[in-house]
């Protein structure tokens, strides 16, 4: 199952629970009622997801996603972290993505993975994009971050595409990424704003 979000400062304000994407796909809010779905999309993802997904590893559960979920939704609750699964028109899950609440005050970072039969359909690029409006719509959020290992190309497109600048290589000492060799993408308030249409 994707790995714990980490407890920090909570946000004056959450991000709103569910944003329509295009076609009738849409980000919700996680939630527990949905844990077989995406241990479904996982499973069905594994050998897409391993290489830059650790916790691909092993197979998910319905279980296991139930417990993750439940965390989540406190986080959330909490004002701390914002999980969202990735919904197609009929409610499964195929893909979940978040605002995450890592990278200290002021902050926060995007990540998503998606099922592999809805990958390169533009969909984490209309995710991320949405999540930055999101995020940069929070009062105390001045900027944001993508980050992807360094020869995650396919990831690395999303925040180009969306016209975040590249900060640089970073290699975290602590973390799940520990140890591998990260690229930072960034963007502010006033870059997201003039490159609105
Ligand atoms: C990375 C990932 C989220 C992208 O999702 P997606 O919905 O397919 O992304 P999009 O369709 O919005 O854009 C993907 C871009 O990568 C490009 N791409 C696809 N395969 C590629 C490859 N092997 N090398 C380089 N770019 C590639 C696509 O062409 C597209 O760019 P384009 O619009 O310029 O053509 C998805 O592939 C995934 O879940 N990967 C495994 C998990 C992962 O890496 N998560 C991110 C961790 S930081």
């Amino acid at each position: 199952m994707p790995a714990a979000p980490q407890s920090l400062p909570p946000l004056p304000v959450a991000p709103p629970p569910r944003i329509v994407l295009r076609g009738g796909r849409s980000l919700e809010r996680a939630d527990a009622k949905r844990a077989e779905s995406a241990a479904a999309a996982i499973n069905a993802s594994r050998q897409h997801l391993l290489p830059w997904m650790p916790w691909a590893a092993e197979p998910a559960t319905g279980a296991g996603m139930a417990t993750f979920f439940s965390a989540a939704d406190l986080l959330w609750e909490q004002r701390q972290d914002f999980t969202y699964s990735m919904l197609d028109p009929a409610g499964s899950v195929i893909g979940g993505c978040g605002l995450h609440n890592r990278l200290g005050p002021g902050a926060l970072e995007i990540g998503y993975w998606v099922r592999l039969e809805a990958a390169g359909s533009g969909l984490a690029t209309e995710a991320a994009a949405a999540l930055t409006a999101a995020g940069l719509g929070l009062e105390s959020v001045a900027r944001l971050e993508i980050r992807c290992e360094e020869h995650n190309h396919r990831s690395a497109r999303v925040p180009e595409k969306l016209g975040y600048t590249f900060g640089g290589l970073v290699v975290p000492t602590t973390g799940p990424t520990a140890g591998s060799s990260m690229q930072i993408w960034v963007t502010t308030e006033p870059e997201w704003a003039a490159r609105a249409p």
